[in-house]
């Protein structure tokens, strides 16, 4: 049983294949956390110690200070100084929190409350515990699922007030975990626009550092994901915690280093862009954290984080089909799009092998650019002459799927709803409200708004056949107000907005079962684990040069499957690199292509129809297969990594040489999945490799020239 308690000394133990999560009841009040590890690891029990300063219950004693327990929920104001899991200011207006330990459940099923983007429990057990206040009458609810093959729990919380008034959480984690050290590094994906996913790992310090957002969206600037590691860790040793949560809004991930050298790592909504009003009888939900132990290395944790995500997040069944390789209109045509190009695409596109068009930006309201028609969710007659439903009809006809683009949550000034509803943009009464991209963040919290979406999509997409959705969305949320909430409301805005993102990313899912959605915010703004829960895929970035890309597409795989990376090759503005370096890493995700595909040269066009071809022999490894980075392209003068299928029959190996390659031969790659005594063709080129020699290591002589690179596909002979 992956859970487990015990009754006399009061612990529960949660058990995964590989590790182990061990925590107790104190004086029937504290939760105290004892272990997180691996499985084989000693549980030391808590020893009480004196502390200066630090308060103490009379009950328990001095030296039973929750300043310096190690606590699986920690409170403010009551005794733990530290980062605090919850805060709830009572209807004294008082915002001493103090929950003691009342109870706990097994459960067979997760209790998934609506709205939210929960990991799929597949049949994994879950452990409520609760807790309780007799003053305000609040009970708060912590639920750890225990997905035992991949080495990872989650957690989330529920606060419940059972109380006569009403109540206000203004600090809300997810989790909060205590390690019992703090020689550890720190990793984190930082970015912007265009440039995202930069791997940056430091060691901790005393303090608080943290990555956040306030944006309303979990950004590019810091990602969800961070991990913490034993500072010598390295791709395939040493003690590694992955952590992620399943949500793509405002977020804080806090990490602590105390006045005992203990490290606090808390995970969740934090308090600075958020607050919530509970009435009575009301239940708040915070979203569900991800949380998994490596002691082999980042690689595992890599790993472990790959196949959750596949198993339990990713819409169900979308990562077992090959993706649609697709023709993209933006880069090649902006707005600049019309029925004809578009039916000529779809020809061309079928003769080169590729399975669907996908209609981007500019094919509704009066938008020529992007400055109008955002919120004008009718076809524009100019463009379209004939309508969507002929359009698709004629796309079909020649022989490829249809695709097209959408950006609900948006609303230019300039539009028919915003003249029409101004009230309905996030704005605050008397002040100008801030642009960007010429656009204005819908009040996704109001119902009137989603009910206008779905209304508009559900009649200009009558009777259109549709076969995949990319949802974009371009801009942050500032000016956070909303005209249909009540002042004391006014905080639960951005999450309440993302609980209405949630709803129409489901009634899409509903109302049109066969089209998956590809979500994308400017790029990667919103790569996290709530839209993966929705999405089968993600645009990566909007930069899609190859140099750049090896290194966003490396960093973002140190925490998602290469199945959520949408990958196009495409001519990158003003910087032509050769179609076999733009394919070759675009294979490392799902591949497409990005390009006005009529000014193409018929060579190759040629080309590409024949590396398609190419692609979907192997990309199933890419898709499914287990992750090994080779050479990081941050420190290197090339990047190199490898996918072996879970059946260790298959490699897809690849190289991509940087601008001013110096290095001439490369370090040994090993492929260490290989076995030894078989031996493997290169399905791309015929040769043939013994399994010993690529364990080993694989020496190539690198041409120093940029944009080449080597991809092959290893087949088990
Ligand atoms: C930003 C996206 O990242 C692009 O791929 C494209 O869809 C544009 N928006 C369209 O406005």
């Amino acid at each position: 049983m992956p859970i487990k308690y015990d009754r006399e000394n009061k612990v529960f133990t949660l058990t995964t294949k590989r590790t182990k999560y061990v925590f107790g009841i104190l004086g029937d009040r504290y939760l105290l956390h004892c272990y997180y590890g691996k499985k084989s690891g000693d549980v030391v029990p808590y020893n009480p110690y004196m502390v200066s300063f630090a308060p103490y219950p009379p009950s328990l004693g001095n030296g039973w200070s929750p300043d310096v327990f190690p606590e699986e929920i920690s409170f403010f104001g009551s005794g733990d100084f530290r980062a605090s899991t919850l805060k709830i200011r009572d209807g004294f207006g008082c915002c001493v929190t103090d929950l003691k330990y009342k109870s706990f459940k097994r459960l067979k099923n997760k209790p998934a409350p609506g709205g939210m983007p929960f990991a799929g429990d597949d049949g994994a057990e879950t452990l409520a515990v609760t807790l309780a206040d007799d003053v305000t009458g609040c009970e708060a609810t912590l639920y750890y699922t225990v997905y035992y093959d991949t080495d990872v729990i989650t957690r989330f919380m529920t606060v419940k007030n059972n109380g006569r008034r009403s109540v206000k959480i203004e600090r809300a984690m997810s989790m909060t975990l205590d390690l019992p050290s703090c020689d550890y590094d720190m990793a984190t994906l930082y970015g912007s626009h265009y440039d995202e996913c930069h791997l940056q790992r430091v060691p901790l310090h005393h303090g608080i550092q943290s990555v956040y957002s306030r944006r309303g969206f979990s950004s590019p600037q810091y990602n969800p994901f961070f991990y913490i590691c034993e500072s010598g860790a390295t791709e395939e040793r040493g003690d590694v915690y992955g952590f992620n949560l399943i949500w793509s809004g405002s977020y804080l991930d806090e990490v602590e280093v105390d006045q005992t050298n203990k490290t606090r790592i808390s995970v969740g909504l934090g308090e600075e862009n958020f607050g919530y009003v509970l009435e009575t009888g009301e239940e708040f939900t915070t979203p569900e954290a991800v949380m998994t132990f490596s002691s082999a290395g980042t690689g595992r944790m890599t790993r472990n984080l790959h196949d959750f995500t596949r198993r339990n997040i990713l819409p169900a069944s979308s990562t077992d089909v090959p993706h649609p390789v697709v023709l993209n209109t933006w880069e090649g045509s902006l707005f600049d799009i019309n029925e004809d190009k578009l039916i000529a695409f779809a020809k061309e596109a079928k003769r080169l092998g590729f399975d669907m068009l996908v209609m981007d930006d500019g094919w509704f309201g009066e938008r020529k650019d992007d400055w109008a028609a955002l919120g004008d969710w009718w076809v524009n007659p100019v463009k379209f002459k004939n309508g969507l439903a002929h359009l698709s009809d004629e796309i079909h006809k020649a022989g490829v799927k249809f695709g097209i683009w959408i950006e609900p949550e948006m609303v230019n000034p300039n539009s028919d709803l915003y003249r029409a509803h101004p009230e309905w943009a996030l704005s605050v009464p008397g002040r100008e409200p801030m642009q960007s991209r010429q656009q204005l963040v819908l009040d996704m919290s109001n119902p009137d708004v989603i009910e206008y979406l779905k209304e508009s999509f559900r009649r200009t997409f009558d009777g259109v056949k549709i076969d995949y959705f990319k949802w974009d969305a371009n801009r942050h949320m500032s000016d956070v107000y909303s005209h249909a909430l009540p002042p004391h409301r006014q905080d639960e805005v951005p999450y309440r907005c993302m609980l209405g993102v949630y709803s129409l990313l489901e009634w899409f899912r509903e109302e049109y079962p066969g089209a998956p959605i590809e979500t994308c915010s400017g790029g990667g703004g919103r790569y996290d684990l709530g839209m993966m829960r929705y999405g089968f895929q993600i645009w990566t970035s909007d930069n899609t040069d190859p140099y750049s890309r090896t290194r966003i597409q490396s960093a973002a795989l140190t925490a998602y499957p290469a199945a959520t990376m949408s990958c196009h090759v495409s001519n990158p503005w003003g910087n032509m690199k050769s179609l076999d370096f733009r394919y070759k890493v675009a294979c490392g995700g799902m591949l497409g292509y990005e390009m006005d595909i009529l000014k193409v040269s018929e060579e190759e066009r040629l080309e590409m129809a024949r590396r398609t071809a190419e692609y979907k022999t192997f990309e199933h490894v890419v898709r499914l297969g287990d992750y090994f980075p080779l050479v990081s392209p941050v420190t290197n003068d090339y990047e190199a990594h490898y996918y072996a299928s879970k059946d260790g029959r298959e490699f897809v190996f690849s190289l991509a040489e940087k601008k001013d390659t110096k290095a001439r031969t490369t370090k040994p790659l090993k492929i260490k999945s290989a076995n030894a005594e078989k031996r493997y063709r290169d399905r791309l080129s015929g040769k043939v490799y013994e399994g010993r020699e690529l364990k080993d290591g694989l020496r190539l002589e690198l041409t120093g020239e940029p944009d080449s690179a080597v991809l092959m596909y290893l087949v088990e002979e």
